[in-house]
């Protein structure tokens, strides 16, 4: 919603008509997001809300977008669920239907049954022989078991379920007002409420997990009858259809998608990707309703009071605003977060349920045991649906059944080995983060492939080592889990190899089955504009490598009095955090004192300049907050008012409101320096004569001149063109958006998107580049017969890093975690110094299940709808048995008795508009209110989240955090998140995340 800009009245969209939007609706939703994405529709009397931006805005402010309609077509086909209610009393039936659909419940109880079921109605396929139809004969009965189940309808059968279930939608959709699309709802109306009373009697007697059994577990809150009715009517119209079209859609997918298919039949852990990639390409739920409860404008449109909306989920799903070649099924695609599932407060209750049923038991199921499926050769299948979409009919045939064997999770999977690709050779260019966690998923795919990380330096980790700021040692802890990739006598590190110099890259290329180029961008990118060849111009990433000790940047450059920063991305911002604080913050680091008082001595004003308004600037809230701590520092803003929007409304403004002298907090004592915030502002020119004198900025319609003694710039880094793998690049195709360049050639990282994403995002995109890998491998367009090369005589090993890296630690300044070796010859030295005794850092750490000695750890978790609880359950089983470990709602725990010999691992979502979760808020307010001295206590944070709340994302683990450090707590290791709509489990993330903390832990508490 935007009241600044100007609005006008809705365009008329009478062009449209039900039967087309019902066979294909796209091209009309392709035309309605060209003209804005909010439209009168006369045909179906609503407003449709089309574009991506306007359904998320409706997606997150209920106040004025309400469920509740009135004369809803959903309230008259199944009475009044929680679906047409707002908060509070939505909230209040939602969380009646919560526990039955937690995660652990989903992976403990209902996975095994959907298992079951699934089974069952495979051999009911198999026996259709060549009349079998995969969405009657197998996805409709299918859901309806797995339904029945959840809900405890046990009197009933698949065939009434579905009977009902379509019945109850049709009605729900019927804006075309057909009377007799009215009868037969009104018919499964009264035949579920028979069915149900009977239920509700036997589930009194008979308890189980399902959802009726849990309705009556506590009688004193008990629903009143008429919601748990008209609840189970919406469950049973949602919790169907929906999983049923999914799983249609996606099976549909991959008969046409004979690539995709062959990726996820190789690596399972994609059939979760095809899920997604199914929902966002045709989301089950196409429309739903919204009604206006005040006059609005949305994107721009004037809305009445009162207005109708029908929020197009089927076409925000493909906005080409947010993905590109949108209309394709690409599982390789960049991950944005679809809203099939919707966003804000009627986000699917069920969609852990449905995402069980069909990526990990449907989908493996169906292609591991009917090999050679295939769309029937002589019946067509069809789609339709606009309200609600899917297939009609999927007619298939296959080849041959592959017999169950065993029990529980399907056999079959685990069947799938990846013997034939034991030898492939694979080099990887580049042992950044790009490079080692695409490393990390070919060893988890293929687990037989040789892989060799190439760098042109002696040691590895590219970006982690040289490029994260010295003071984030908790980012840098990621390399931990990278040493352990180097365990395998199958992975070797090849350092101080240049390709170009002492092999070429066509060389390289004949020695590797596969080769994948993750050798990064860093050359900072130009301004184009005057005086930026001018002594005194600098670039980030080369005051980054300075600080970083890395051994090509030898000079530590002259910055003067007044230094501008051009840019306000991450990197401007680490590059002002360390020219702003004091050597005493430095403790613990690994920054060089000397360099780091060289560069920062005659520093007192730092101006850092932005093109962007505050709202839209390209920094993460978080690094503000974090220099918000240094009390003495005095910020002055320019370009913005923070009053003019409330608090509370935007992350990046509240940020900007921590910061000392920039709004209500006090600067501590007389300033130690000045830092000028310029946003909205585009440097003109830089001037001066042979050296920087000063920078002139366009501010609102004029110029100012700034007078400063150096420019850094911070606006992103591009690819090198005179390095050797870019000018062979630049002869090849150009890469597709998965890195594929051709069979045999990928690039990963910020050469295949650009300088952006930041280091969670390359482990996502390592996951997809390794299917994609391994899917060519499964085509065999990558042959296995390379055997990759022979070091060079001068190349460094993995032994080599382990001598520097004890050499560093060894030998480190007070108050340092190491000294870096900071030239060539001090780096080859070392790892060729054979006298160094060193021990792998690996051996004892969390992950090859060895004992962690006296360390106690508890981990505690905040949440709403369990997620945060499995994860946490996941990190207590990872630990039980090597440490003391308990496991805690941080509901039950007082943060006064919280105890200094403990570690304590917090996990903790988001809720609300940004805040903790309704579990952890007793325990969020006490430190807020009571502000217990909690000084000594040790803890680590997870934050979950959904970065679609861009607003808010992982706000929740960030203000206990911010809290917990208040009290005086001391933050350890990496500040994890976990994007809920993202495409990785939270509890693998969350895995690598304890293990990089506690890795870190041991290695600084030699007692443990
Ligand atoms: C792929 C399958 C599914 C999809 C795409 C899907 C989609 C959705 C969407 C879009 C909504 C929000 C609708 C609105 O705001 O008007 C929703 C809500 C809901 N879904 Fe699902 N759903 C699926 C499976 C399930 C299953 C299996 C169940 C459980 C039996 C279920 C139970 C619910 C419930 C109870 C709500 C209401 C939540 C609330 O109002 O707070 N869904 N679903
Ligand atoms: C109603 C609702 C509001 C949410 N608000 C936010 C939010 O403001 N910011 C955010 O990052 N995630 C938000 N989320 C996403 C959750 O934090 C995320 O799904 C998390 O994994 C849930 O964990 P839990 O099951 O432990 O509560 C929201 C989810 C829901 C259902």
């Amino acid at each position: 919603m935007n009241h600044a800009n100007p609005s006008r009245p809705a365009p008329v969209a009478d062009w449209i008509d039900i039967k087309t939007l019902y066979h294909d609706p796209y091209p009309i939703y392709e035309r309605l997001r060209r003209e804005g994405g909010v439209h009168w529709v006369p045909s179906v009397n609503r407003y449709l809300i089309t574009s991506y931006e306007a359904v998320i805005a409706t997606e997150h402010d209920q106040e004025t977008f309400s469920a509740n309609e009135h004369d809803s077509l959903q309230i008259r086909a199944m009475g009044h669920s929680m679906l047409r209610r707002d908060d509070p009393e939505h909230y209040r039936e939602r969380r009646q239907w919560q526990s039955v659909f937690k995660p652990s419940v989903v992976k403990n109880v209902w996975t095994q049954a959907f298992h079951e079921k699934a089974r069952e109605q495979l051999s009911k396929l198999v026996d259709k022989e060549s009349g079998a139809d995969l969405i009657w004969d197998f996805a409709a009965p299918f859901a309806a078991e797995c339904l029945k189940e959840l809900l405890g309808l046990h009197n009933v059968s698949s065939e009434d379920m579905q009977r009902w279930s379509q019945t109850l939608i049709d009605a729900t959709g019927n804006y075309a007002n057909d009377p007799d699309v009215w009868a037969a709802g009104k018919r499964s109306f009264d035949e579920v409420d028979i069915a149900l009373d009977e239920m509700l009697e036997w589930h009194r007697h008979n308890r189980d997990h399902s959802l009726i059994s849990s309705l009556l577990s506590s009688p004193e809150e008990q629903m009143p009858i008429e919601k748990i009715r008209a609840n189970i009517k919406m469950s049973i119209g949602g919790g169907l259809n929906e999983p049923r079209d999914a799983l249609g859609v996606a099976a549909w997918a991959m008969l046409t998608h004979p690539d995709q298919r062959r990726a996820a039949e190789r690596d399972p852990s994609l059939w979760s990707t095809v899920f997604d990639e199914s929902i966002r390409w045709i989301a089950p739920i196409g429309l739903y309703s919204r009604q206006t409860t005040q006059k609005t404008v949305l994107a721009g449109v004037e809305l009445p009071k009162g207005a109708r909306l029908g929020i197009c989920i089927l076409s925000a799903n493909r906005d080409e605003s947010v993905w590109e070649r949108a209309d394709e099924f690409d599982i390789y695609r960049e991950v944005k977060p679809h809203l099939a599932f919707s966003k804000g407060t009627h986000v699917c209750l069920g969609a852990r349920a449905a995402r069980a049923q069909i990526a990990d038991v449907a989908l493996p199921l169906l292609f591991n045991h009917l090999k050679g499926l295939r769309v029937h050769p002589d019946r067509e299948p069809t789609i339709g649906g606009w309200v609600f979409r899917g297939m009609l009919s999927l007619p298939v045939t296959w080849e041959s059944v592959v017999p169950f064997k065993g029990s529980g999770a399907d056999a079959a999977a685990s069947a799938i080995t990846c013997e034939a690709e034991a030898t492939h050779h694979i080099a990887i260019v580049g042992s950044g983060p790009a490079g080692c966690f695409t490393a990390k998923e070919i060893q988890r795919c293929m687990r037989g492939a040789h892989i060799d990380l190439i760098d042109r330096l002696p040691v590895p980790y590219g970006l982690l080592r040289y490029g994260v700021a010295g003071d984030h040692q908790g980012t840098k802890a990621v390399s931990r889990q990278f040493d352990r990739l180097f365990d395998s006598p199958k992975v070797r590190f090849i350092g101080n190899t240049t390709i170009g110099d002492q092999i070429s890259f066509e060389a390289l290329r004949a020695d590797y089955d596969a080769v994948v180029v993750a050798s990064g961008v860093c050359a900072d990118r130009r301004l184009h504009i005057n005086g930026e060849d001018l002594t005194g111009v600098f670039g980030a990433g080369g005051i980054t490598r300075r600080l970083n000790g890395h051994p090509y940047e030898t000079t530590t450059p002259t910055l003067g009095r007044r230094v501008a920063i051009i840019g306000q991305g991450n990197v401007a911002i680490d590059v002002l955090r360390l020219l702003s604080i004091g050597s005493e913050e430095l403790k613990g680091s690994d920054i060089d004192a000397a360099v780091h008082e060289a560069l920062t001595r005659d520093i007192d004003t730092l101006h850092i300049i932005g093109r962007s308004s505050a709202e839209k600037a390209r920094f993460d809230p978080v690094m503000i907050r974090e220099l918000g701590r240094f009390a003495s520092i005095e910020h002055r803003l320019h370009g913005v008012d923070l009053d003019r929007v409330p608090e509370g409304k935007d992350a990046r403004l509240d940020a900007l409101r921590t910061l000392p002298g920039a709004y209500q907090v006090k600067v501590e004592g007389a300033p130690s320096m000045t830092v000028e915030w310029w946003f909205e502002a585009t440097p003109e020119q830089i001037n001066g004569q042979g050296k920087v004198e000063g920078v002139s900025l366009g501010l609102g319609g004029e110029t100012i001149s700034l007078a400063v003694d150096s420019v850094i710039t911070a606006i992103g880094f591009v690819p090198d063109p005179e390095d050797v793998i870019s000018k062979a690049l630049a002869q090849l195709p150009r890469a597709s958006d998965t890195g594929r360049v051709e069979a045999g050639l990928y690039l990963a990282g910020w050469l295949r998107r650009g300088a952006r994403g930041t280091i969670p995002d390359q482990r996502t995109d390592a996951r997809a580049l390794a299917g994609v890998i391994s899917g060519d491998i499964a085509a065999g367009e990558v042959t296995c017969t390379r055997s990759g090369m022979t070091p060079p005589v001068d190349a460094t090993d993995i032994d080599g890093w382990w001598r520097i890296d004890h050499q560093e630690r060894d030998q480190t300044a007070p108050d340092r975690v190491r000294t870096k070796l900071t030239t060539l010859e001090a780096l080859l030295e070392s790892a060729r110094d054979e006298s160094i005794v060193f021990e792998r850092r690996t051996q004892g750490v969390v992950g090859d299940g060895k004992s962690l000695g006296d360390l106690s750890v508890s981990v505690l978790f905040g949440t709403e709808s369990g997620n945060a609880e499995l994860v946490a359950e996941e990190i207590g089983q990872m630990l039980d048995g090597r440490c003391a470990v308990d496991v805690a709602d941080l509901g039950d725990v007082d943060p006064h008795a919280l105890d200094p010999n403990r570690l304590y691992l917090i996990v903790c979502s988001t809720y609300g508009d940004g805040d903790v979760p309704g579990g952890a808020n007793n325990f969020y307010q006490t430190l807020r209110d009571g502000a217990p001295d909690i000084s000594g206590i040790r803890f680590a944070s997870l934050a979950l989240g959904d970065s679609s709340y861009a607003r808010t994302y992982s706000r929740g683990g960030e203000l206990l955090t911010e809290a917990m450090v208040a009290c005086g707590a001391i933050r350890i290791g990496e500040f994890g998140r976990h994007d809920a709509s993202g495409p990785l489990m939270a509890s693998e993330v969350a895995l690598d995340w304890a293990e990089g903390v506690l890795s870190l832990v041991l290695s600084e508490d030699p007692a443990t």
